[in-house]
């Protein structure tokens, strides 16, 4: 079965959203879920995307992804008509929902995708919500509207101050757990050195916190152990016991190297793809 892609927006220079048809997906999932999509049936590889939003009577699923590679450049060249082969899911342990009190929020660039169903749904059952939106600049803030209205709270920061306050995220997070009363809660998702950083933060002023990972995956079901890190000393598997963990017993420093480990060919394909695509005025995946 494929799946057509009914709408597609670009929210900023490389972040892209759309709505894509998947009934039997929209119908199961809850917050903090994913799919891994794959854009044809031949030669494509396999990409994890959380589902930032549903819409049941519709029969489709909001996708939000940031172009970083070549899988997510040819998913940005399609337009509303066309199709995704595979778009297997809802997969992952979904949030665990609990009125914590205060909780602050911490996104950082894409890693704001999908902390946004997760804050909607903390928020609907009577959290009080401090959201922390940072990014590089102020073209890389996403979101910003969609936090303000689910928000108590709405601190934003970019790294060179050409958005909100000039500042890496860890700054305000720092601020608010050193106050009292301290939050009940932090989540945080975004890339691994941030989440690291906002850990340390958290861990020094006793503030537990959930973080959401971004490791690499294949298949999602627990098999090829591609999405492996290390927890409390333990391996575990991020797309069957996670994605989220509790992000005081995560081995950044291993994660951040496991995802590395195949760069160089991943900024092979993302030339040769480009050059590819500036040859051709479709690509061979485009009706
Ligand atoms: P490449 O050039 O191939 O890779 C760029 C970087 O992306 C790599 O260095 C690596 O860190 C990561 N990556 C590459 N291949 C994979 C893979 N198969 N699985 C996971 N990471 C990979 N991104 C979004 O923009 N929006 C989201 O909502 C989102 N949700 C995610 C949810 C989960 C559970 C996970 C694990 C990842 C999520 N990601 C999300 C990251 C997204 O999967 C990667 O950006 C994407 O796979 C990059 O593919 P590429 O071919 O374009 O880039
Ligand atoms: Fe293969 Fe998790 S993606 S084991
Ligand atoms: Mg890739």
């Amino acid at each position: 079965m494929s799946h057509k892609i009914v709408s597609k927006k670009q929210l900023s220079e490389d972040v892209f959203t759309a709505e894509i048809e998947a009934p039997l997906v929209a119908q199961a999932r809850e917050p903090g879920q994913f799919v891994i999509i794959s854009l044809n049936n031949e030669y494509a590889e396999r990409i994890p995307l959380t589902i930032a939003g549903v819409n049941v009577q519709e029969g489709t699923i909001s996708l939000i992804w940031q172009r970083v590679g070549k899988t997510t450049a040819e998913l940005s060249d399609l337009q509303p008509g066309d199709e995704i082969a595979n778009v297997a899911g809802p997969l992952g342990n979904p949030t665990e929902l609990e009125n914590f009190g205060t909780v602050v929020c911490v996104g950082g660039g894409i890693g704001l995708a999908p902390l946004l169903p997760i804050a909607e749904a903390l928020k609907a059952i009577g959290n009080r919500i401090i959201s922390i939106v940072g990014a590089r600049n102020k073209g890389l803030i996403i979101l910003e509207e969609e936090f303000a209205r689910t928000s108590d709270e709405l601190i934003i920061t970019t790294d060179d101050g050409s958005y909100g306050r000039k500042a890496l995220v860890t700054e305000p997070l720092k601020e608010l757990c050193q106050a009292d009363p301290k939050p009940d809660k932090v989540f945080a998702i975004g890339p691994a050195i941030m989440m690291k950083f906002c850990c340390d933060v958290t861990k020094e002023c006793d503030v537990p916190t959930e973080v959401s990972l971004n490791t690499i995956m294949i298949d999602g079901t627990g098999m090829c152990g591609g999405c492996r890190i290390e927890f409390d000393g333990h391996p575990k598997f991020v797309c069957v016991d996670g994605p989220e963990f509790d992000g005081h017993k995560v081995n950044f420093d291993l994660m951040m190297k496991r995802l590395s480990a195949y760069k160089s060919m991943e900024q092979k394909e993302h030339e040769r793809f480009k050059d590819h695509r500036c040859k051709t005025a479709k690509t061979k995946y485009q009706k």
